[in-house]
């Protein structure tokens, strides 16, 4: 089983690529070392024959085109993006470009690459993507597949416009896809302006741990 994984130096993608080749799966690591990425994430398996890394940018379609055909993956775990929501606020328009013309490009180069191996039934394209397209939750309740697309931040409506095409390439198409909306992770390597290290980093050096809004905001945490 040979993955490409994009996305691969980022906080989550890099945590995939790890246990990818513990377990023994080739692994290709298709990433554009934006400032989110971080090589020290894959240090440690680098050296792994199991491991390959092609710094591509997945808004060069050429680019992807090459990746498939040199690298022939089983399947494609899609979680290169823009994932910062303030600086999505600051700046939106990398996170139309990377994440809904990014994505668009992933799905073509994928699906050009399942056609001509006579769509093979096993290929799967996974986008990952996040709980924040579907809004926000009070103090109850959860979001399931079934809740209505509610986005508030250019981060999330650009991750929710990449899961509707995804879903139109598998209607349209046939391409085999699989969308995640995972809440938000923490864990070993996060990028050091995220909240939980912001706050642990703060704590250390004994200076204020800031609060966003009153301090009433909820969220659910996953262990990358
Ligand atoms: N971090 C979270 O809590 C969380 C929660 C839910 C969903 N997600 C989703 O999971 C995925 C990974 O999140 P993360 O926190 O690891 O992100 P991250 O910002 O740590 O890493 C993103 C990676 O993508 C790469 N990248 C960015 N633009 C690129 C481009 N144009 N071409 C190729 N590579 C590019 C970066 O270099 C970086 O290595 C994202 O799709 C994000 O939307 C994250």
């Amino acid at each position: 089983m040979k993955l490409l994984v994009t996305g691969g130096a980022g906080f989550i993608g890099s945590a995939v690529v790890r246990l990818a080749v513990a377990r023994g799966f080739h692994v290709v690591n298709l990433d554009a070392l934006t400032y989110a990425a971080c090589l020290d994430n894959v240090a440690s398996v680098a050296d792994s024959p199991l491991y390959a890394f092609e710094q591509a940018d997945i808004r060069d379609r050429a680019a992807l085109d090459r990746v498939f055909a040199n690298h022939q993956p089983d399947a494609v775990m899609h979680l290169a993006a823009e994932s910062h929501v303030d600086r999505s606020i600051d700046g939106p328009g990398d996170f139309i470009e990377t994440n809904i013309n990014g994505t668009y490009n992933m799905l073509e180069a994928a699906r050009a690459y399942w056609v001509a191996r006579g769509r093979p039934e096993s290929f799967r394209f996974h986008h990952i993507s996040t709980d924040e397209v579907f809004g926000s939750l009070g103090p109850e309740g959860m979001f399931t597949e079934e809740t209505p697309y509610d986005p508030r931040s250019p981060y999330s409506a650009s991750k929710a416009a990449s899961d509707h095409l995804v879903r139109a390439w598998h209607e349209t198409y046939g391409l085999p896809t699989l969308v995640t909306n995972c809440s938000n992770n923490y864990g070993p390597y996060h990028f050091p302006e995220k909240l939980i290290p912001v706050v642990i980093l703060n704590a250390l050096a004994g200076k204020a741990i800031p609060v966003y809004g009153k301090g009433e905001n909820i969220r659910d945490w996953l262990y990358v």
